[in-house]
């Protein structure tokens, strides 16, 4: 661990609390002056340090900068921060966690970025994901560990464990939209893209990436004009009352948990929060559109809905839409 990262891991320990350089300087059996040097590092970085005589220094609490030694406090178990890579910029959470994911053998490993250069949606959209204000994260899970009837039931744990997240730590109330976009005040707020890399001879999958991006402070004037009536964020005035890196770690403590509940609770969770039952929608599947109402959502997470012929159907990916 490099004298920086040890430096922030004690003032993210004390966030708002002064500490003494003696105190650092002796705790990492270094001198005063590297701690000096290491806080310098840090300010440049854009940390907001004070320093008060004759008591230290402080890490002021607005600092929303995303590292491992800041989510590391709020971790169910110290231990988690080994699987989590924090990034400030990628080209997508996701992309990279597929190359870590084949290049080296990882389980339940986290990478998480600040920005993403090329942000992925489903069906090969673009993801708006500008710097600072959104939280971009991508778990490497392994099906067999994961102990699902159906691997696809992941999407579903990861929308429920997501609003989970944001009702614990802020009090909102986020929904589903099925399949897995978060929504809030009308507004997407998160989305979540499923990928799966397949074992070619044996023909199952190998390993689940599941990449999660949640719009946290992002003004609704900063999205582009193609989805400004869509897009929205948890604190769209741009004050959060939570830092992402506490986001980061309840979404980690759930996501990484060792038994994850049986897939009839993972539903009955995730249907709690659903908001499309029983209204008329639109679905969007390839080139055709329909009008239909949402019924129910099947033991598969699958979408029940009954269109103008009064004919069921039972939907498994595609794209609805709220008349
Ligand atoms: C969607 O709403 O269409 C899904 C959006 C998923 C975005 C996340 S951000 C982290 C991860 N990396 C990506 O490139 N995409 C996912």
């Amino acid at each position: 661990m490099s004298t920086k990262s040890s430096v922030l891991e004690i003032l993210e320990n004390n966030r708002g609390k002064s500490i003494s350089g003696e105190y650092i300087a002796t705790e990492l059996g270094l001198s005063r002056n590297m701690i000096w040097r290491a806080i310098k590092d840090l300010r440049s970085e854009g940390y907001s340090i004070k320093a008060i005589t004759n008591k230290g220094y402080q890490l002021e609490t607005d600092n929303d900068i995303l590292s491992v030694e800041g989510i590391k406090p709020f971790l169910s178990t110290p231990d988690l921060a080994n699987n989590i890579r924090v990034y400030k910029t990628l080209d997508s959470t996701n992309k990279e966690a597929k190359i870590q994911a084949i290049s080296q053998e990882t389980l339940g490993s986290v990478i998480i970025s600040n920005e993403q250069t090329q942000g992925r949606g489903r069906f090969g959209r673009n993801y708006y994901s500008p710097a600072d204000t959104g939280l971009y994260m991508s778990f490497i899970l392994k099906p067999e560990a994961l102990n699902l009837a159906h691997p696809t039931t992941i999407t579903a744990y990861t929308a429920w464990r997501v609003c989970e997240a944001i009702e614990t730590l802020s009090g909102l109330s986020p929904s589903i939209k099925w399949v897995n976009d978060i929504y809030l005040n009308g507004k997407k707020v998160a989305g979540i893209l499923t990928e799966a890399i397949a074992d070619f001879e044996t023909r199952n999958i190998s390993t689940l990436i599941v990449g999660i991006g949640i719009n946290v402070t992002t003004k609704q004037k900063m999205f582009p004009r193609e989805i400004q009536n869509i897009a929205g964020s948890l604190y769209p005035s741009g004050n959060s009352t939570i830092t992402r890196n506490q986001l980061a770690a309840e979404i980690i403590n759930r996501m990484l948990e060792t038994a994850i509940p049986k897939d009839d609770i993972i539903l009955e969770q995730y249907k709690k929060r659903l908001f499309m039952l029983n209204q008329e929608i639109t679905v969007f599947q390839g080139k055709n559109q329909y009008k239909a109402k949402a019924i129910d959502l099947n033991n598969r997470g699958n979408l029940i809905v009954q269109n103008e012929q009064g004919e069921t159907q039972e939907l498994s990916s595609g794209e609805i839409s709220i008349k």
